[in-house]
């Protein structure tokens, strides 16, 4: 009798000591500790991404998430971006978030992680399918270029439509420049592609006179736009710009070269960055659209907590099951007000 009591109860400590041990490592009681690294800090979008991703974090940690973040920017070498996603991982990162330099060349750093099991959220800047599917634990949180493109061709055609004066030598035609972000980049060549069919599909004969590449820069945008000023003087009607900076280094060089006015021609970005909103709040761009990094910090944080703890996965949409792309939208003079201060930030 007696050793069938010690028997039971020794079997009841038994089960309390397992299920204890497994309640203390719950899943959801686990340090989510993430390590990102951006590409470049000079770039506007991406130094405003970063710290509100920061925020989307500490709001997990403020709801009882235990979090920690560490972050290191690549000044444009993937070299470095290498060395800092193995510093990273030794730190003891569970999750990894990296908006690549070379968005062809993630291979080291898949390879770093897939040995330590280490998650992957890449953003901003799209891997190609191929090294996507390398493993299944990288995923990518981004926008679709050809909807940013399709938005500003549209922004355009009914400014264009509405106000006649953009016609300046009223030839029926609008004679327009572009200015490309990096050669390569996801959202360089598509947004061109789709902004210019979408003038064309909404009636807009359109006359290219030139392009220059500006690689996302403000200033880089302003040197390509005097050389276009000089071959072109006078001539163009319209500037599309891949990003809000380089629709602003444009708009730099009309004001440098003391243009007044009525011989501008009209400028619309992509991005909606601050400067690029108080731009459209003043008149300077005619338009943008937003990239809506509130919402990508926030899809980042949510998938980033949800790998390492296991939990909330199933609450998140994907596309083909490990991409998250966020809608972009029209700003003009109209909504402006909106997307500025900390209104964005309240809505989320
Ligand atoms: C784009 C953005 C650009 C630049 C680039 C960097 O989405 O519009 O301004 O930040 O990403 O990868």
């Amino acid at each position: 009798m007696r050793k069938k009591r010690i028997l039971t109860w020794g079997l009841a400590i038994g089960i309390c000591l397992i299920l204890g041990a497994c309640g203390g490592s719950g899943a959801s009681d686990q340090k989510v500790y993430v390590g990102v690294t951006y590409y470049d800090q000079s770039d506007t979008f991406l130094s405003q991404l970063i710290p509100c991703f920061r925020e989307q974090m500490d709001r997990l940690g403020d709801d009882g998430l235990d979090i920690a973040m560490t972050v290191r920017e690549a000044s444009g070498s993937q070299q470095t971006q290498d060395d800092q996603v193995r510093e990273l991982i030794n730190a003891g990162c569970n999750v990894l978030c990296v908006n690549l330099v070379d968005r062809t060349d993630p291979s080291e750093i898949i390879e770093l992680a897939r040995e330590k099991d280490v998650p992957i959220i890449f953003f901003n800047r799209e891997p190609v399918t191929e090294d996507m599917q390398r493993w299944e634990e990288l995923y990518y949180v981004g926008a679709d270029a050809r909807q940013s493109g399709v938005m500003q061709g549209e922004l355009a055609a009914e400014m264009i439509r509405k106000n006649t004066r953009i016609d300046r030598n009223r030839d029926g035609r609008i004679q327009y420049v572009v200015l490309e972000g990096e050669p390569g980049h996801q959202d360089a060549i598509i947004r061109t592609e789709n902004a210019v069919n979408t003038l064309k599909k909404n009636g807009i004969e359109l006359e290219k006179l030139s392009y220059g590449i500006a690689n996302w820069n403000r200033a880089q945008a302003q040197n390509r736009m005097m050389q276009m000023i000089s071959q072109h003087p006078g001539k163009i009607e319209l500037v599309l710009a891949n990003n809000d900076d380089m629709a602003l280094g444009a708009l730099d060089a009309y004001l440098k070269l003391n243009f007044t006015e009525t011989a501008l021609p009209v400028f619309f970005g992509i991005d909606g960055t601050d400067v690029g909103l108080e731009a459209v709040r003043d008149g300077g761009l005619a338009g943008t659209v937003y990239n809506d990094k509130e919402g990508q910090a926030a899809a980042m944080a949510k998938l980033a907590a949800a790998l390492v703890t296991g939990e909330g996965k199933e609450d998140i949409s994907f596309k083909n099951k490990r991409y998250i792309y966020l809608p972009y939208s029209k700003v003009t003079s109209d909504n402006v007000d909106s997307y500025m201060g900390d209104t964005v930030k309240e809505k989320r």
